[in-house]
């Protein structure tokens, strides 16, 4: 059996076409046409609750959010600790203190209680991470920030394809960051997208994208000429990138379907280790309320050394697993930036146990199986070492 590796980016239609196109226009910088095409398609792909703005990164579209929210020294930002590092340095950026908060252990997502018991009068912004491709209850979420008044900005990186309650991810913050790295479900190598949901954000997040200036509207023939009118940076995606991310939008359907029916045959097959009373084992689980991506699929194992054993068994075989987030309220720079120290048992623990399997466009069913197959094999030697 040839080697399966964790994550392939992959071209699943006309990327290279598009991509010499961007180049052969004459426009290959920002706010070209594919850029234009790739925003409409994910306006679409959003039911056009939301308005699109490309970015170089998600990184750079939660470090927009925070400029757009006016974040500061003083405020507070709750957030989970099992995330990347850039949905809180984005805040971190800005001065702000991070409120880091624990996830439900069934999903790894924020827990909504948790929330509850963190806000404070400085609380500036809610940050949910919509981790694997699941959110939290959203409904809850967004009454608890409404009721103190808070802006919610969904870390919506890995949400594209997924819904909750029928309504796609990253359409129910003020405000939303996505992600296109080569990791994610739609790929243009490096690249992301602000979804504003509030319409007082978008003219000035036009302004923050274009280095702080009025450009945009300039292009657009609005004024005559453009000045620099606020802080901002440079954080519009290339035409380039553009046409690479709109030839993957053109095939969303089938690669979220195929990922979709992968993650569902890894949960069919290694559903039997929930069960298995020596472990306490998990994998991935999706609640009611949501329709998932098929971002990623995860085990939860009995401990790290436990975890490392079955990496190490994978490897043997060529199947490369990886785990994830290294908590942020333990790392050194986390640690100085928090509200509170906190000890978060649920992040702490399970951070430890989760190990993502590999799912990638180009995965076959029977690979999916072969990999299964060795999972329950580990753990019957496991049990027998017992
Ligand atoms: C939850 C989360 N937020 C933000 C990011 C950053 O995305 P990008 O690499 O597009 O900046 C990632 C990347 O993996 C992520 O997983």
């Amino acid at each position: 059996m040839s080697k399966i590796p964790f994550n392939k980016p992959e071209i699943v239609g006309r990327e290279l076409y598009y991509i010499a196109q961007a180049i052969m226009n004459g426009h290959s910088s920002g706010n070209g046409t594919f850029s234009r095409h790739a925003e409409v398609a994910l306006e679409k792909n959003l039911e056009n609750l939301v308005d699109v703005q490309l970015t170089t990164s998600c990184t750079s579209a939660l470090e927009t959010s925070a400029l757009l929210l006016n974040v500061g020294p003083g405020d507070e930002i709750i957030l989970p600790s099992y995330t990347f590092v850039s949905t809180a340095n984005a805040f971190a950026l800005r001065g702000a203190k991070l409120s880091f908060v624990d996830v439900e252990a069934d999903t790894m997502n924020i827990s909504v209680d948790a929330i509850a018991r963190a806000i404070t009068p400085a609380t500036k912004a809610i940050v949910p991470v919509n981790y694997a491709g699941i959110s939290c209850d959203m409904d809850a979420l967004l009454d608890l920030a409404q009721a103190h008044d808070i802006a919610v900005c969904e870390d919506a990186a890995q949400s594209i394809g997924s819904k909750y309650k029928g309504r796609p991810l990253g359409t129910f913050g003020d405000i939303a960051s996505f992600s296109f790295h080569e990791t994610k479900n739609i790929i243009c190598g490096e690249g992301g997208a602000l979804a504003v949901r509030n319409e007082n954000y978008i003219e000035r997040a036009e302004i923050i994208r274009e280095k702080g200036t009025d450009r945009s509207k300039f292009f657009r023939g609005e004024i005559d000429k453009y000045s620099w009118v606020d802080l901002g940076s440079s954080y519009i995606l290339s035409d380039i990138l553009s046409a690479f991310l709109l030839a993957q939008l053109e095939q969303i359907e089938d690669i979220t379907t195929h990922r979709r029916a992968l993650f569902y045959r890894y949960k069919e097959n290694l559903d039997h280790l929930v069960n298995m009373a020596e472990f306490d084992l998990g994998i991935s689980i999706v609640p009611d309320y949501n329709e998932c991506n098929g971002h990623i699929f995860y085990i939860t194992l009995h401990d790290t050394p436990q975890r490392q054993r079955l990496i190490a068994y994978l490897k043997e075989r060529d199947i490369m697993s990886v785990f994830h987030y290294v908590p942020l309220h333990q790392s050194p720079y986390g640690k100085s930036h928090s509200v509170a120290e906190r000890s978060l048992p649920v992040t702490e623990e399970k951070a430890g146990q989760l190990l993502r399997l590999p799912l990638y466009p180009s995965l076959q069913m029977d690979q999916v199986d072969t990999i299964c197959n060795y999972v329950t094999d580990f753990f019957e030697a496991e049990k027998k070492a017992l």
